[in-house]
């Protein structure tokens, strides 16, 4: 078994270049099933999710080669299977990404139910109305799903509810479908436009990415032979600003958008951190004890529940009483008994947490419940005084690429340790 071992505390100083996006990079990867032919994706997160997303397409009969750590060449020319091994594709939440890219490529997909954290019911309602809108027969049964289609058709769909997955699920099923497809209330994240991005490089024509209304005109076939560079990571980025603000350091973060951290900087500037904005880099500071303040996560342009547990730490020490009300995921609380263990005192009621805001955690062993939370939990390693063990680093590894080597440039006493 592997822990982080974090000894603090200690002000992060440093830069960071931050990586390409893994929400993005882990719908880029199936979408490339679409391609009859060959792409090359860079600036790709080396994560164990993109190593199981490349599993995956390996069984399905894609070629991969690396040309290192952060960029491959994927060739679809030949597909050979519409069976999706049960056994990867329940590792990570991303894997039903598949069925989009292959009902519109191969008319077809049977592939387990996804897995990823546990954040509470994560249900996939909105992305089997979207593909049974467009024609596509869709079944679940004993945890597999089965879909199929003749033709899909283009056709106006609304989604319920803003949904990142279901928005980009049916993009990519409809970029070959026959005639229009225009998705209504769409989920407008960095990375739904990034996907939408690397579709149009390939030939599709999708328009309105960004919006809540996308426009997707199907097209004969996507030509590949092309390179693509994945957006940079917001939430990994948003993750070392707030490891900024939480030990009073000084970081700049390189190879970020700062247009996607607007309401990351806004919070911060609110407890009292400093943000300097540099366009392609920002810079951000700290040198006194945070002041409180209450978040409520929201779908983007709003404050990322990706990020919700980072902003934790912050407000479990910050000067005051703060409320944090998740509206996205059900159980995302799960790490505030984790931070009580270092000292922090936070309730948890349902949707809402409240942070009584104290000077000082301490050390402790605690345990990674999700992946986020396993980032909140470095970045209170480096807050807390004395050693913090965390385990259940698997979630951790899922979304961040070498997060102690990151972690130890700007400062942080922390090693991995095999037990
Ligand atoms: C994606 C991100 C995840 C992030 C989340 C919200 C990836 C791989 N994961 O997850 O890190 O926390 O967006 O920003 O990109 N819902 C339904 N029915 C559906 C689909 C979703 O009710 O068919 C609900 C969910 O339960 C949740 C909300 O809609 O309450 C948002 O979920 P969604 O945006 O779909 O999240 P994911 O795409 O799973």
């Amino acid at each position: 078994m592997e822990k982080l071992v974090v000894t603090g505390p200690t002000p992060l100083k440093g830069e960071v270049i931050i990586n390409g996006a893994k929400n993005a990079a882990v719908a880029i990867l199936p979408a490339t099933l679409l391609i009859d032919g060959c792409c090359t994706i860079e600036n790709l997160p080396n994560i164990s999710d993109i190593k199981i997303s490349c599993e995956i397409l390996e069984k399905l009969g894609a070629k991969i080669t690396w040309n290192s750590k952060n960029s491959i060449t994927v060739d679809t020319t030949n597909i050979i299977t519409t069976k999706a091994p049960l056994d990867l594709t329940s590792k990570f939440r991303a894997s039903y990404y598949v069925i989009g890219a292959m009902l519109g490529r191969m008319g077809e997909i049977e592939v387990g139910m996804p897995g990823g954290c546990k954040l509470g019911a994560r249900p996939i309602d909105q992305h089997i109305k979207g593909f049974e809108l467009l024609g596509a027969n869709v079944t679940v049964e004993k945890g597999t799903i089965y879909a199929k289609a003749k033709k899909l058709k283009g056709c106006p769909i609304y989604m319920d509810i803003v949904s990142v997955g279901a928005t980009i699920n049916v993009m990519l099923a409809s970029v070959l479908a026959k005639g229009t497809t225009i998705i209504d209330n769409a989920a407008k994240e960095p990375h739904i436009v990034d996907v939408a991005n690397f579709l149009n490089t390939m030939g599709a024509d999708i328009r309105g990415a960004g919006t809540d209304v996308i426009k997707i005109n199907g097209v004969e076939k996507l030509h590949g032979n092309a390179t693509y560079s994945v957006v940079p990571d917001q939430i990994e980025a948003g993750t070392f600003m707030l490891a900024a603000v939480a030990t009073r350091g000084d970081i700049t973060l390189k190879n970020c958008i700062t247009k996607h951290l607007e309401s990351i900087t806004a919070k911060i500037i609110e407890v009292g951190g400093n943000v300097q904005d540099n366009g392609d880099s920002i810079r951000v500071w700290c040198n006194k004890r945070p002041s409180k303040a209450n978040i409520k996560t929201l779908p983007y342009p709003g404050f990322p529940t990706d990020l919700q547990p980072q902003m934790g730490v912050v407000l479990s020490i910050a000067n005051g009483t703060s409320m944090i009300t998740e509206s996205i995921w059900e159980s995302r609380f799960q790490y505030t008994e984790e931070l009580n263990k270092m000292g922090a005192q936070i309730t948890a009621h349902g949707k809402n947490a409240f942070f009584e805001g104290v000077k000082k955690l301490s050390g402790a062993p605690v345990y990674s419940t999700d992946l986020r939370a396993g980032a909140a939990l470095v970045i209170a390693g480096a807050v807390a005084e004395g050693t913090t063990e965390i385990y259940n680093l698997e979630h951790i590894d899922r979304g961040y690429e070498d997060i102690e080597g990151k972690f130890r440039k700007i400062g942080a006493k922390i090693k991995r340790v095999t037990e």
